[in-house]
């Protein structure tokens, strides 16, 4: 992906939120600038809404001429051209004194520090969040009332080989979706009736959480819609949180009690 960018001259841009800086380090295989949504894994615990960017500070945003909004001159800040000018960093820099003055996203300073406050037990938090969801990965894949499961941490999954490279064996996430026996009345039993998950559209909270796309994220979307977004009807997603694992597993047994009643 970073060579194919860089041959038309564009940098590229990850969205590291669901790795978390702990997981991944994007800059290192070709990234040029990564950001996270901190209301995640970072912050860690839902309480704060934000996020970051990181310039890798590498990129050559003059070299293919399709970048003015950093090499023309600003007329707003003086005439400055941010690139060459700023040298490494000129993004993150245009980013602050022009984006930041003239949108204002700026954070609290009570969200700040909420969010650094997570950052301090991150590598802590992911080690038992990936550690949970192995456990519940394998659980569901030997449940008889599921069909499927999407997690990277299974070696039948096309994407193990991958991850284990990019998270060099530090684990494969907590975020993973398994499609229930029943279609859409399972599914949205099944997310309503868990007692210890939150039944939210977060992920990455200390928490475990549960929600059903087709009856909620997605539910704005024809089902010809959902289906082009791999939204299928029984689809669950969870992230997995923190708990003890055995309270995890009871919590998603009821899930399915409940879902065998629906069918
Ligand atoms: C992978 C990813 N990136 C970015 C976002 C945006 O996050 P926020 O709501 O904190 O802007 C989300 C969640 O909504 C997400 O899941």
């Amino acid at each position: 992906m970073s060579a194919v960018a860089h041959e038309v001259g564009v940098p590229l841009i990850v969205d590291n939120t669901v790795p978390s800086p702990y997981g991944i380090n994007p800059l290192k295989w070709g990234a040029d600038v990564v950001v996270h949504s901190t209301t995640k894994f970072i912050g860690g615990h839902g309480t704060s809404i934000g996020g970051v960017i990181i310039d890798g500070g590498t990129f050559d945003y003059g070299a293919s001429g399709r970048h003015p909004g950093l090499t023309e001159p600003d007329p707003s800040y003086h005439g400055l051209a941010y690139f060459p000018a700023l040298g490494h960093g000129s993004y993150i820099i245009k980013a602050r004194v022009q984006l930041l003055r003239d949108l204002g996203p700026a954070i609290s300073p009570f969200n700040a520090f909420l969010t650094l406050q997570g950052l301090e037990t991150l590598s802590l938090r992911m080690e038992r969040h990936w550690a949970n969801a192995q456990r519940v990965a394998e659980f569901l894949v030997a449940h008889p009332q599921v069909r499927s499961v999407n997690y990277a941490g299974l070696e039948s999954s096309p994407w193990h080989e991958r991850a284990a490279k990019y998270f060099e064996g530090r684990g494969f996430g907590s975020v993973l979706a398994f499609e229930i026996d029943g279609g859409r009345e399972a599914g949205q039993r099944f997310a309503d009736s868990l007692q210890l998950h939150s039944h939210v559209a977060n992920i990455g909270d200390v928490r475990s959480l549960v929600i059903h796309p087709a009856s909620t994220t997605h539910s704005q979307l024809s089902p010809e819609e959902q289906a082009l977004s791999d939204v299928t009807p029984g689809l669950v997603r969870l992230s997995v949180g923190l708990e003890t694992i055995d309270d995890i597993l009871a919590d998603l047994e009821v899930g399915f009690a409940a879902a065998k009643s629906a069918t």
